[in-house]
């Protein structure tokens, strides 16, 4: 029987942490750092998640500021807000909800943000940045299941390592994350042949897809530290990941449950990132 890894408390410390070290921060510089948000639209899981990032930003001790803006909104209209908040001299850190509307472009909008101040990570300077193993910013969810790998006391330098999942968001970040600690790394994906086969070594496993239930218990190797990043809402409205979590944790070592397991760790990281920025434009001279 699997010890459950639990995401929820682990966050809640480092977001104490965090707090700490901002009011630190603040009594030595009089400089609160800023992290920006914007909403496109009206999505309501996008509305959920950004008001979620907004209450972790006052309970740290930032200034919160929200953009919500219709879903006709053009390119234009959203270029120049980033525009905006990229020079302004009190703004660390910018995040535009994703998924966006139809009709605005994506990537045009991850290349926009400045990448000093994205804290999300998904900027292709900063994602070069974290395949160099050196950046200031890193990638969310990836940091967050490092952290919960870390949790375990289990080193992950010389281990066979398995993402399942090869999103820009998740997979690729995840990878270079476990190889910089020396992990044996396998990227799985859905033209992967056997992929029972290749889930079966792997002493540290992350399932990172989008598809319910996917990894079952026969698929795991007894005693692995299990992660799941997966979240899917089911037609009961329940969230469930991509690991069949009843077969999973009769086999497992360690393992997460869905919800409070990755989820939580995602915007701690988040604060780590705004934080980061925030003393790294300080360094160099540009907090306002
Ligand atoms: N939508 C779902 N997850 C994320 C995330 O981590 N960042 C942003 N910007 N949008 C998301």
């Amino acid at each position: 029987m699997a010890t459950i890894i639990d995401g929820k408390a682990i966050a809640a410390q480092i977001r104490q942490n965090i707090k700490e070290e901002t009011a630190q921060l603040i009594a030595s510089t009089g400089y609160t750092p800023a992290l920006a948000v914007i909403l496109v639209g009206d999505d309501p899981a996008s509305a959920v998640y950004v008001r979620n990032k907004q209450r972790a930003c006052e309970e740290v001790g930032f200034r919160a500021l929200e953009y919500r803006l219709p879903a006709a909104t053009t390119q234009q209209e959203l270029d120049a807000l980033i525009d905006t908040l990229n020079a302004d001299g009190a703004v660390d850190g910018i995040l535009v909800q994703l998924p966006l509307p139809r009709g605005l472009d994506e990537q045009r909008v991850l290349l926009r943000i400045s990448p000093e101040k994205d804290v999300d990570c998904f900027h292709p300077y900063n994602v070069g940045r974290v395949m160099c193993g050196d950046g200031v910013l890193a990638p969310c969810t990836p940091m967050g299941v490092m952290e919960l790998i870390h949790s375990t006391g289990v080193s992950v330098s010389g281990k066979e390592c398995v993402v399942v999942g090869r999103s820009n968001i998740v997979g690729k970040p995840q990878s270079m994350l476990l190889l910089r600690e020396n992990g044996t790394v396998t990227v799985c994906h859905s033209k992967t042949a056997d992929l029972a086969e290749v889930t079966r070594r792997a002493d540290i496993l992350v399932a990172a897809v989008g598809r319910a239930g996917l990894i079952t218990g026969d698929m795991i190797k007894p005693g692995a530290v299990v992660i799941d990043v997966g979240i899917n809402r089911g037609a009961d409205g329940k969230l469930t990941g991509d690991v069949d979590f009843a077969s999973a944790k009769e086999v497992a070592g360690y393992i997460t449950p869905v919800p409070g397991g990755v989820g939580p760790m995602t915007i701690a990281m988040l604060m780590q990132n705004t934080l980061r920025a925030a003393q790294a434009r300080m360094a160099e001279g540009k907090g306002e």
